[in-house]
């Protein structure tokens, strides 16, 4: 766990800090985006986690350890950092770049290598294609992937990763998204994301903070932000489509009627959806097949009946909520 308490940063020369009494927690396991516009912070509070940067004010702790009272080479080690502009060296090849920190630590040559081709596939970048090459060769999203590999190479239990997905095209980013977000159920790892798109935060967010001019403005669960924005800034940094993003954010299983009666159900394939769906494919489907209700199936087993009115009665409670 991560504890930031009353942290501010004024960096000489500039007029407002670059982050202002800000107290947070990270909890251990857990992916916590931080989110906001250019400019509002989000690089100085990564930096400050694994003491690139010193804050003039306030504490923080990993693990209950005030960070200040560590050894800062040996701090890092236990952080993983993927930085914004990806920073790989260029007279070294991809594998060499990776395994920087592992030769650092001493690891064996064949366990180094090992972990390396494994990076590799891990991010879509096929070893036998990737690993000789140099970082001229990439395109800027591959660079990233690299940084990504990188980071993870000696294992480190916290993750800082600095926009890592931003130079990638919008299918390749939804894949990595997609990726990420399955080798997080298996690592693990305590994570500090830094994003300026919300919906990249909404997606993988465990936890979102959302801030603005060095402050936090609101945080919570994806769905508490999207559900009860605490001000304009947060209502305007969603967009108008926030009734869209919730439906996506929802699970078929969250909304339908478990004991609603199967029996007449068309065993076809357009009436059904999966429970792990969003509630959006159950929307779509029912315009599709002109329907409304659908069945929600788990492991191919009837599991109840997902129907327009139910969708309406929660987004009903939702905006009700709001005012
Ligand atoms: N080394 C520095 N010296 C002076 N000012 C700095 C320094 N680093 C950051 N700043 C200033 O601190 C503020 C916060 O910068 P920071 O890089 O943390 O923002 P950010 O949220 O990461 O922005 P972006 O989304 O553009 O990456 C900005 O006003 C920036 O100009
Ligand atoms: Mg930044």
């Amino acid at each position: 766990m991560i504890q930031l308490e009353h942290i501010s940063k004024r960096f000489s020369g500039v007029a407002r800090p670059a982050v202002d009494q800000l107290s947070l927690t990270v909890e251990k396991g857990k992916i916590s985006v931080f989110v906001g516009p250019s400019g509002c912070g989000k690089t100085t509070i990564l930096r400050m986690i694994n003491r690139l940067v010193e804050p003039d004010e306030g504490t923080i702790f990993i693990d209950g350890k005030n960070i200040l009272q560590m050894n800062p080479p040996l701090l890092r080690r236990t952080i993983g950092y993927v930085i914004q502009q990806v920073g790989l060296l260029p007279h070294r090849t991809i594998g060499q770049n990776i395994s920087l920190v592992p030769e650092l630590l001493g690891w064996p040559r064949e366990k180094t290598a090992r972990k390396v081709r494994e990076l590799l596939e891990m991010t879509g970048l096929p070893p036998e294609e990737f690993e000789s090459k140099y970082p001229y060769q990439l395109s800027g999203g591959q660079a990233q992937r690299v940084g990504v590999a990188r980071a993870l190479a000696a294992d480190p239990p916290i993750m800082l990763m600095d926009e890592p997905f931003a130079a990638v095209d919008p299918i390749i980013r939804m894949h990595l998204q997609d990726e990420f977000l399955r080798v997080q159920q298996h690592i693990r790892k305590t994570i500090c994301f830094v994003t300026h798109d919300i919906s990249e935060a909404i997606k993988i967010g465990d936890h979102l903070v959302i801030l603005n001019e060095g402050r936090l403005v609101q945080s919570g669960t994806p769905i508490e932000i999207l559900t009860h924005p605490s001000n304009d800034f947060v209502s305007s940094l969603i967009g108008d489509d926030r009734g869209s993003k919730i439906l996506d954010l929802i699970r078929c299983e969250g909304l339908m009627d478990p004991q609603a009666p199967l029996v007449d159900f068309p065993k076809d394939n357009g009436s059904r959806v999966q429970a792990v769906w969003p509630v959006k494919a159950a929307l779509e489907r029912m315009m599709k097949n002109n329907t409304d209700e659908v069945m929600v199936c788990r492991e191919d087993q009837p599991a109840g009946i997902l129907s327009w009115n139910g969708i309406k009665a929660h987004i009903n409670r939702i905006s009700g909520e709001k005012q």
